[in-house]
């Protein structure tokens, strides 16, 4: 955003919690009178017309209504004017305690006041039961602010009531309010995911027909996704949301097809290494994986989870409370997968084991193989650029013909005479040699990795 915009956008935010303060304000004169109070003139929130501000667009676009606009703003309060709340921190002189009635809790670093749902039900309801229970419905999680996880409720201990969960805005809504910035979250321990890109285009993906068109069929559900579940009304019976998994030997180009069918539909697709989830963060799991699903759906993200060969092959027998765990998890995992109404992309190498009961959850199941010569000798011209200049004894086509190699083993055979290149002071030309030296080493390379495993 520009800077004209961020600070019409600041003026948008304020003018927002002003008139929430006003209604603060209000709720607690009334609260604190105890004679009769004058009616004043209702207080109206502000119209923001046809604002470009993504605040304002924000609030035309979903069609806020009143009450979701108050409880947003409240949920804003803390971080854009924690001290407009410090007037609910009152002391009830009675109890010497502060006033039930204003709920709220406090943080541990925060100093201000963090609102509750309590907090947000008196301020719109006061003391009106009847109200105040036709209220409680918005903190419900098929609420729009619930449902797309623009807001979430802290947790609460045991047996105490629901309406004193905090109530918290997203981190990457929070973000977009402020900056009008898309959030794209770090990898992190609590996030175990991150946003996968490509320079690559469609049109430089080497696969062999039947690949292709399978691949080029899910692009083709992503486009006509809505059309078919919505307009064709097939939503009825066909579950949302699409599952394909993709197997092959390494190399071939599984990551580099998923992040391709993000880059034609605009879509950002976020890699998931399962290997890492399901063997570091045992216990945490769950949780960080209900991270990642609740933003990918509110976001349009395709999921990506590379090394899906964990979830596949038998469960293993409950030994130990570890393995009760992470079959736990595979079990949640597979839960959310199944129920994710967005595109779900699985790879593993392996296929072999993978059950009946699984394969029946996949909407497409696409093998990618390792490249004939033909599509080898496209792999290895598209990648050896104009810049490098090849010598004359190179024959592509022979060497296509003579090592099959993956797409992946191409691309470090090309690092390697890259660097030999760099690293010569007179010669400026790439030979066959150069070329076959480099193969050599990718075979032993790859020789060597399969007889570790
Ligand atoms: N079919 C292909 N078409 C074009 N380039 C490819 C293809 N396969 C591999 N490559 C090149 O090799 C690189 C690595 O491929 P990629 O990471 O997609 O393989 P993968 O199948 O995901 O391997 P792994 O199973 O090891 O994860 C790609 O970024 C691309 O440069
Ligand atoms: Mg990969």
């Amino acid at each position: 955003m520009e800077n004209t915009q961020l600070i019409q956008n600041a003026e948008i935010l304020e003018k927002e919690l002003s008139w929430v303060k006003l209604l603060i304000n209000d709720c607690l004169t009334q609260h604190f009178k105890h004679d009769n109070i004058v009616p004043k003139s209702p207080i109206v929130a502000p119209d923001f017309g046809d604002i470009s501000a993504p605040y304002a667009q924000f609030i035309q676009k979903h069609q806020l209504n009143t009450t979701e606009r108050i409880i947003l703003g409240m949920a804003l309060m803390p971080h854009i004017k924690a001290s407009d709340l410090d007037f609910l921190f009152h002391k009830n002189e009675l109890t010497d305690r502060p006033f039930t009635q204003f709920g709220g809790i406090q943080g541990k670093n925060h100093a201000g006041f963090l609102p509750t749902i309590a907090t947000v039900l008196y301020i719109l309801c006061g003391e009106d039961i009847p109200k105040r229970i036709a209220t409680l419905r918005y903190f419900q999680a098929d609420q729009f602010l619930f449902r797309e996880h623009i807001l979430v409720l802290g947790d609460i201990p045991p047996n105490e009531p629901m309406t004193s969960s905090a109530l918290q805005i997203s981190e990457e809504y929070l973000n977009y309010f402020i900056t009008g910035q898309p959030f794209n979250p770090r990898y992190s321990s609590s996030f175990p995911a991150s946003l996968i890109t490509t320079q690559l285009e469609w049109e430089e993906l080497v696969l062999d027909p039947l690949t292709l068109d399978e691949v080029t069929s899910i692009s083709d559900w992503l486009k006509h996704q809505d059309l078919i579940m919505e307009e064709w009304k097939l939503g009825r019976f066909l579950k949302r949301g699409f599952r394909a998994l993709f197997y092959g030997p390494p190399g071939t180009g599984k990551t580099l097809t998923a992040t391709l069918l993000g880059k034609i539909n605009q879509l950002d697709v976020y890699r998931v290494d399962l290997s890492q989830i399901v063997s570091k963060y045992i216990g945490e799991t769950e949780k960080n994986l209900a991270r990642i699903f609740d933003m990918a759906e509110g976001r349009d993200w395709i999921l990506f989870f590379d090394e899906a060969d964990a979830l596949f092959g038998e469960r293993t027998a409950n030994r130990s409370s570890n393995d009760r765990h992470a079959n736990q998890e595979i079990a949640y995992l597979l839960q959310r997968i199944e129920d994710f109404p967005g595109l779900i992309i699985l790879a593993t190498n392996l296929k072999g084991n993978i059950d009946e009961a699984f394969s029946r959850r996949f909407q497409a199941m696409i093998k990618f193989n390792i490249p004939d010569a033909q599509q080898r000798l496209q792999l290895w011209q598209n990648s050896l650029t104009e810049q490098l200049p090849l010598a004359e004894d190179v024959n592509l086509t022979q060497l296509a013909q003579d090592y099959e190699l993956a797409g992946g083993s191409i691309i470090n055979v090309i690092r390697f005479v890259a660097l030999q290149l760099a690293r010569r002071t007179e010669q400026t030309h790439i030979y066959q040699q150069d070329i076959l030296e480099g193969i050599r080493r990718e075979i032993r390379k790859n020789g060597s990795m399969i007889s570790q495993g």
